[in-house]
């Protein structure tokens, strides 16, 4: 979104598949939110695992990307969330929590009982984050991050299996 353009109607925006024509446009959200962002040919990659769950917060004209979130479902029923960012000029706009919402919904549907995820100690937006779904800390991981030597946090949310009928 260029920068004094009108912001658009957060309602406007649709959670969709990611495809490989999207690939741009998240590397470009990617290298501005993670300090070691996966390189495009990374997320071409994990497009084409079928464990793999990838979508995207699309503008509803199709314009641009707010965010994004990927997922992997692992066969002890848990899910494990592997990205989620939001654009800058998105941010502080409840698009992470439509993500997150949209994220567990998908996993409850598929069976998840529970979602896991590695954040940086350091990350405080993500913790914030984090700690308003009321996300729980597994445990501490020393030097669980090798190009800054940070710890990691292992956090689990449990998932509310979707009402039957
Ligand atoms: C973490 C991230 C996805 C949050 O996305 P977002 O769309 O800005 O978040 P939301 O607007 O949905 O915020 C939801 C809640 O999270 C918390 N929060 C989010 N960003 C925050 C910040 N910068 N400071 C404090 N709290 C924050 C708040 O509790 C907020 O609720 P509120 O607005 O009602 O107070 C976004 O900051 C991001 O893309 N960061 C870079 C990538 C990253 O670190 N991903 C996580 C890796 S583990």
């Amino acid at each position: 979104m260029a920068r004094g353009s009108p912001r658009p109607d957060d309602s406007t925006l649709v959670f969709d598949a990611m495809h490989r024509r999207d690939v741009p446009a998240v590397s470009a959200i990617e290298r501005v939110s993670f300090p070691t962002p996966f390189p495009p040919r990374v997320y071409r990659a994990v497009l084409a695992d079928p464990a793999a769950r990838w979508r995207v917060a699309r503008c509803a004209d199709r314009s641009s990307i707010a965010g994004y979130v990927g997922w992997f479902l692992a066969p002890d029923a848990r899910a494990h969330l592997a990205k989620i960012a939001v654009a800058p000029a998105w941010r502080r706009r409840h698009v992470g929590d439509r993500l997150l919402r949209h994220t567990l919904d998908t996993a409850a549907h598929e069976g998840a009982e529970l979602l896991t995820l590695e954040v940086r100690v350091t990350n405080t937006p993500a913790l914030a984050f984090y700690r308003k779904w009321g996300f729980a800390e597994l445990y501490r991981s020393p030097a669980h991050y090798p190009d800054t030597g940070e710890d990691g946090l292992i956090l689990a949310h449990t998932i509310i299996p979707p009402r039957s009928g």
